[in-house]
C-alpha cells in the first residue's frame, strides 16, 4: 500500500441479472449468480466482491436480498470476510470446486478446427521467452544503473504533473506527441547528434520498437526486400518479417554494413536497416565512406534508410559520432532514437524524425495504431530535459558506464586472456566477446541463466548461418565490484565440460 493512502474495500461488480418477474426470491437469484461465477472460475479465490450496499444500488434492489444472499454464501464458505478488508471469495475452496485456468498445452479442443491465423504472424517461429533474455543482474543487456537514477527529481516532476487539474491533460493528445517534448528532442538532436530536424518532424513513440513498426507499415509492402545488417538486432528483423518483407542479410565488416555486397545481393532493395553509430551486436562504427556509399545507393535506387541510433549518447574514447541522417541531403533517412538507454526502458518512450513529405502517412498509421503516446510521462521527460537534469544525468552516466566498461575489459583480459576478441566497448552499455563459431554460445547462455548470469548469445543474432559465436555482455547494471566475480563465473562456464 502507498504510504498515507487508505485502501478502499470495494470489488468489481459481477454481471448479475435479477428478474423481478421470476418466482425465485431475489436473494436466491443473487446467491445462485455468485455460486455459478465461483464454480465456473469467473470469480477466483481471494477476489474482492462489492459491499451489499454497492451491489444493491447497482442491480436496483433493496439491500435486504443482498444481505441475505451474502449471509448464505458466508455460511456455506463461498465467501470470507475480515474486518476492514471487506468480503472476498473464500481462499480455502477446494480446487475441484473452482475452475482454474487451463495449463499451457491443455487448451480445450475447439469444435471448429482449424483456427486460422494471419500469414504475417505465422512467419515467425513459436513464441518463447529465452531463459537468458529477461533476468535482472550481471551482464543483463539493456539494463541501466537504476540506483544512479535521479529518482527524487523524477518523482517531484511526476507529482507536479499529476497534480494538474487541466482537463486537456486527461484527454487524447497530439498524434505526434507533446509539443514541449518534441521541441526539447529536436533541440537535443540538432545539437548533440547533428540531426537535421525541426520539432514538426518529431513523432514521440513507444520506444524504438514502435518506431520500427510504424516505419515498416508506412514504407514497406509484403514481398519488399530489406537489407539488414548480419549479424543484427533480432527485434528489428521480426518487424520486417511480420510486415511480409523479404530479408536480405548484408555482412558487417570493420567499416559497418558492406554496401557493395548488399548491391550484389539485391540492388533494388526497398530499405536498409542500420545501426551506424554502434552496430548491434558487433559494435562497429560505420566509416564515413560507407555512410556516403549507403546514402548514394539510397538516392540512386529511391530506397529508404532506417537509422537506429539507440545508444550513441555514450561514447567513451572520442566525441559522439554524428548521425547518418545529418549527412543526407535527399531526405531518404528515417531516424529513430530512444530513451531506453539514457533514462530507462520501462518508460517506453522513443522518437522518430520523419521527412516532412511523409508526415501525414506516419500520422495516419500512428492514429490507427494507438492514437497518441501517454501524456504525463512525456511532460515529465520534457521538464527533465528543459531544466537541465537530462544533460547532467547523461554526463554522470557516461563516466559511470565508462568505468564499468574498462573494469569489464580488464577483467576479461585477466581471466580469459586474449583467446576471445572483445568488440564494441567504445560506446553504449554492452560489449561483445566473440569465440570461434563451433562454440555453443546458446547452450552456455542457457546454463548461465540457471546460475543467474545473463549472457546474450551471439549466434541467434544471425539471420543466416552464424559465422561467429560469443556473448553480448551488458555492463549498465553490473557494478565494478560485481564484475570480477561475474567474469570468473563466465570463465568457469566456458571451461566446464
Ligand atoms: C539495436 C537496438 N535498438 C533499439 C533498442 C531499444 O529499443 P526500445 O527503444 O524499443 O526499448 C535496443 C535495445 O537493446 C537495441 O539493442
Amino acid at each position: 500500500m502507498i504510504f498515507g493512502m487508505k485502501r478502499v474495500a470495494s470489488g468489481i461488480l459481477p454481471l448479475i441479472a435479477v428478474n423481478r418477474e421470476s418466482a425465485r426470491a431475489l436473494h436466491k437469484q443473487i446467491y445462485d449468480a455468485y455460486r455459478t461465477a465461483i464454480v465456473d472460475g469467473s470469480l477466483r479465490p481471494g477476489q474482492r466482491v462489492p459491499s451489499t450496499r454497492a451491489l444493491a444500488l447497482e442491480i436496483g434492489v433493496s439491500r435486504f436480498p443482498a444481505v441475505n444472499a451474502y449471509a448464505q454464501l458466508l455460511a456455506e464458505g463461498y465467501f470470507e470476510s475480515r474486518v476492514g478488508a471487506g468480503t472476498v471469495v473464500s481462499r480455502s475452496l477446494p480446487e475441484q470446486l473452482t475452475s482454474s485456468p487451463p495449463a499451457k498445452g491443455q487448451l480445450p479442443k475447439s469444435r471448429s478446427e482449424p483456427r486460422p491465423v494471419s500469414r504475417r504472424s505465422s512467419v515467425l517461429p513459436c513464441f518463447r521467452v529465452e531463459s537468458w533474455r529477461n533476468g535482472w543482474g550481471a551482464f543483463g543487456v539493456g539494463q541501466v544503473a537504476v540506483g544512479q537514477f535521479p529518482h527524487r527529481v523524477w518523482s517531484s516532476l511526476m507529482a507536479r504533473h499529476y497534480r494538474t487539474k487541466d482537463p486537456k491533460s486527461f484527454h487524447y493528445g497530439d498524434y505526434l506527441g507533446s509539443g514541449t517534448l518534441r521541441q526539447a528532442i529536436a533541440g537535443y538532436l540538432r545539437t548533440a547528434r547533428s540531426v537535421h530536424c525541426e520539432a514538426a518532424q518529431i513523432m514521440v513513440v513507444s520506444g524504438s520498437q514502435q518506431a520500427l513498426e510504424i516505419t515498416a507499415r508506412v514504407l514497406l509492402d509484403p514481398g519488399d526486400r530489406v537489407w539488414i545488417e548480419e549479424p543484427n538486432y533480432s527485434l528489428a528483423r521480426t518487424v520486417f518479417a511480420m510486415a511480409g518483407c523479404r530479408i536480405v542479410p548484408v555482412p558487417v565488416d570493420g567499416e559497418g554494413l558492406d554496401v557493395s555486397v548488399g548491391v550484389k545481393l539485391y540492388r533494388k532493395a526497398h530499405a536498409a536497416f542500420v545501426t551506424p553509430s554502434h552496430q548491434f551486436p558487433l559494435g562497429v562504427c560505420m566509416s564515413a565512406s560507407r555512410r556516403f556509399q549507403l546514402l548514394e545507393w539510397a538516392e540512386d535506387q529511391g530506397s529508404w534508410i532506417i537509422e537506429d541510433d539507440y545508444d550513441s549518447e555514450y561514447r567513451y574514447d572520442s566525441l559522439p559520432i554524428a548521425s547518418l541522417q545529418g549527412l543526407d541531403p535527399s531526405r531518404r533517412v528515417i531516424y529513430i532514437g530512444t530513451f531506453s538507454k539514457v533514462l530507462f526502458p520501462s518508460l517506453r518512450l522513443g522518437y522518430l524524425v520523419i521527412p516532412l513529405d511523409l508526415l501525414d502517412r506516419f500520422m495516419f498509421v500512428r492514429r490507427a495504431m494507438d492514437i497518441c503516446p501517454p501524456h504525463f510521462c512525456q511532460e515529465v521527460v520534457a521538464d527533465f530535459m528543459r531544466d537541465g537534469h537530462f544533460a547532467r544525468h547523461l554526463r554522470r552516466m557516461r563516466t559511470l558506464y565508462r568505468d564499468r566498461r574498462s573494469a569489464l575489459v580488464d577483467s576479461i583480459r585477466q581471466e580469459l586472456g586474449s583467446k576471445f576478441e572483445v568488440l564494441g566497448g567504445e560506446a553504449g552499455m554492452h560489449l561483445t566477446m566473440t569465440m570461434p563459431a563451433r562454440n555453443h554460445d546458446l547452450e552456455i547462455a542457457e546454463r548461465a541463466a540457471r546460475q543467474h548470469l545473463w549472457l546474450w548469445p551471439l549466434s541467434p543474432c544471425y539471420a543466416g548461418e552464424a559465422s561467429r559465436s560469443g556473448f553480448i555482455l551488458g555492463f549498465g547494471s553490473t557494478t565494478i565490484d560485481e564484475i570480477p566475480c561475474a567474469v570468473r563465473q563466465l570463465r568457469n562456464l566456458l571451461t566446464a565440460k
